[in-house]
């Protein structure tokens, strides 16, 4: 989604502009723009399309003089992708200039109050209703304007915000939309502040950064940033140190992001699982999970967007089998408006990469004004969400560049299965035998995946070259399997264009069947083994109508299932509950690898973003 970056310090700005400006650009974004402060003049040089335009019509910013800027990439909401419509905007005047991310949603009341008052609008988008109402108040005292302007805004906004009258000074100010700051007193980046929307955009220049909450406003010099609340009151905010380093975001040799990071499962699923396994306990007291926890609640609703929500479908499996406990997993879009019954007795299991999903966020904060408990298990430190949580389990797969999760994935997966194992361990659900089984496979899981990708990959390759001409495909699975192919079409949707579509393996013959023709074809994860033999009954019903089948199972199921297969792709032999981190690798594969030879634009795929900050 949107990007914004923001430099104020001893270098030119554009060029550091537009550097940041491209380590967002896996967020997604259909134009780009900057702002410079030059000899008292806003220079604004916006295009649409990708970065290199823009990176053109500057000379690599090189042709813009100034030290004191905002860039942003742009992700249409309100207008369509122009150069007009392209960040920053500008107030009438050309006094102030605005990048902004999130949706102002009474922009046209604040619209029509301007025009009412003789201001000139030159675009479609909500955003400039940002710049003209902070010109609107100014009268010489900046912040004052800001504060103004910003307390009649509705909706959610990080707004990085230049004025021509302060050639040295950056404000960001920010609502349900992240933004942090950071400064760097002398060392190879010299002095210098940045502002930005995620980390990634100037992880190159310091680790140390600090978030801003709700409310706050920080002012940003080359010298240091002061930061103020609500109020106006002078606050002190504390500085988090980002453990990712910027090589940790680069492709490091792989032709894509997400073929890098498919390939750093067995590392991140490691990081993850490692640290806490204790002999034959899970111990998840890090996130401050001591046994006790387990005590204060009866059910959990699992509440998520997309590939997480996918982690959490085969999550309710697991808190079910393994902990007896009652287990919901709930769409978090839906979830905020249902009007849910939960209470204090309630956990509710937020699931997010990012930790900024919007409407993530917004379910957390719906399940805590209700009464209940709330743990995430999220990806990066110091989100948005893990700041309202009572409790984080943080996932450690490190930065995730490309749009279609993968990493994460298998990581929230981990995440999850710690949780239910030391769930079903506290409340007795499963036998000490059965625990050490359970952590056994956990304990091997890396090198199974590290496997998995030396002896899938081919396969994976070859299973994509018969089928990246079809336009539709469909995905089938029972239980733990059904979860996994619930994520594999999800996929393959994201970046190969291909429909796909999953069904419980039981409910094909209530109505789907009627569209399986000769040459369909159904991707099978079959290998949760105590019902591979009902899967194996749907797969002869479509096989019987001229399905072709790409099976993916466990070596020592494959013979029973070689002969309604047309591909096979096999997995190490493991415990039933770990096969979804296992199937998971080849399905991934075979995704990235039709998306290839379809020529898509892989981790970037087209309308979507990676971090969705608005409803
Ligand atoms: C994953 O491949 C997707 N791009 C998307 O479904 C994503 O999982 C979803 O938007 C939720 O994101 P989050 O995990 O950052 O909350």
């Amino acid at each position: 989604m949107c990007g914004i970056v923001g430099y104020c310090g001893d270098e030119q700005a554009a060029p550091i502009l537009l550097r940041g400006l491209e380590r967002l650009e896996y967020r997604g974004y259909d134009s780009a723009g900057l702002c410079v402060e030059t000899d008292g003049k806003l220079v604004t040089i916006k295009a649409s399309g990708k970065l290199k335009n823009l990176a053109a019509l500057t000379n690599d910013g090189k042709a813009i003089n100034g030290v004191c800027g905002i860039g942003h990439t742009r992700w249409a909401t309100h207008g369509i992708p122009t150069d007009t419509n392209a960040h920053p905007h500008l107030s009438d005047g050309e006094r102030i200039a605005v990048v902004h991310n999130g949706i102002i949603e009474n922009f046209r009341e604040l619209r029509a109050f301007l025009e009412n008052r003789g201001v000139t609008f030159r675009s479609d988008t909500d955003t400039e209703a940002a710049a003209q109402l902070i010109d609107y108040y100014y009268d010489g005292n900046l912040i004052g304007a800001v504060q103004k302007a910003v307390s009649q805004l509705e909706g959610s906004y990080a707004l990085g915000i230049i004025c021509r009258d302060f050639p040295d000074t950056l404000i960001a100010v920010k609502k349900s939309s992240p933004l942090i700051v950071a400064h760097t007193g002398g060392g190879s980046a010299g002095y210098a502040s940045f502002l930005a929307s995620d980390v990634t955009a100037i992880l190159k220049y310091t680790r140390d950064m600090t978030y801003l909450e709700d409310g706050d406003m920080a002012v940003l010099t080359r010298r240091g940033i002061k930061f103020y609340d609500a109020y106006g009151q002078q606050i002190e905010k504390t500085v988090t140190r980002i453990d990712w380093d910027a090589d940790a975001a680069q492709k490091g040799g792989y032709a894509h992001f997400m073929l890098k990071e498919i390939y750093e499962q067995p590392r991140v699923i490691r990081d993850t699982i490692s640290s806490r396994i204790n002999g034959m306990t899970v111990d998840l007291s890090d996130a401050g999970i001591t046994p006790d926890y387990f005590d204060s609640f009866d059910e959990i609703k699992i509440l998520a967007c997309g590939t997480a929500y996918y982690a959490g479908v085969a999550g309710k499996y697991w808190l079910e089998q393994l902990a007896r406990i009652p287990t919901e997993v709930i769409v978090a879009s839906e979830f905020r408006y249902a009007d849910p019954i939960i209470g204090k007795r309630t956990l509710a299991v937020i699931l997010s990469q990012s930790g900024e999903t919007a409407d993530s966020h917004e379910a957390l904060r719906e399940a805590k004004r209700l009464g209940a408990k709330s743990l995430g298990i999220i990806n990066v430190r110091g989100s948005a969400i893990t700041r309202e949580c009572d409790n984080t389990l943080y996932i450690n797969a490190g930065p995730e560049i490309a749009v279609a999760s993968t990493k994460a994935y298998t990581a929230l997966l981990a995440g999850l299965y710690l949780l239910a194992a030391a769930a079903g361990q506290k409340r007795g659900a499963i036998s000490p035998e059965r625990l050490s089984a359970i952590i056994g496979e956990l304990e091997s899981l890396p090198d199974k995946l590290e496997y998995s990708l030396k002896t899938c990959a081919e396969a994976a390759q070859y299973a994509a070259s018969q089928y990246f001409n079809h336009s539709s495909v469909f995905y089938i699975g029972r239980n733990l399997d059904y979860a996994a192919a619930l994520e594999a079409a999800h996929k393959l949707k994201e970046i190969s264009y291909i429909h796909a579509e999953t069904y419980a393996g039981g409910e094909l013959k209530h109505g789907t069947i009627s569209l399986i023709e000769p040459g369909t074809l159904i991707v099978a994860p079959a290998a949760y083994e105590p019902l591979t033999a009902k899967l194996r009954s749907n797969i002869d019903e479509v096989k019987a109508r001229g399905a072709e089948i790409l099976c993916v199972t466990q070596e020592h199921m494959a013979e029973n299932l070689k002969s309604v297969s047309d591909y096979m792709i096999t997995i190490p032999d493991c415990d039933a509950t770990i096969s979804p981190f296992l199937t998971a690798v080849p399905l991934q594969l075979f995704a990235y690898y039709a998306a290839l030879m379809r020529g898509e634009n892989i981790d970037q795929p087209r309308n979507l973003a990676k971090v969705v900050t608005v409803e």
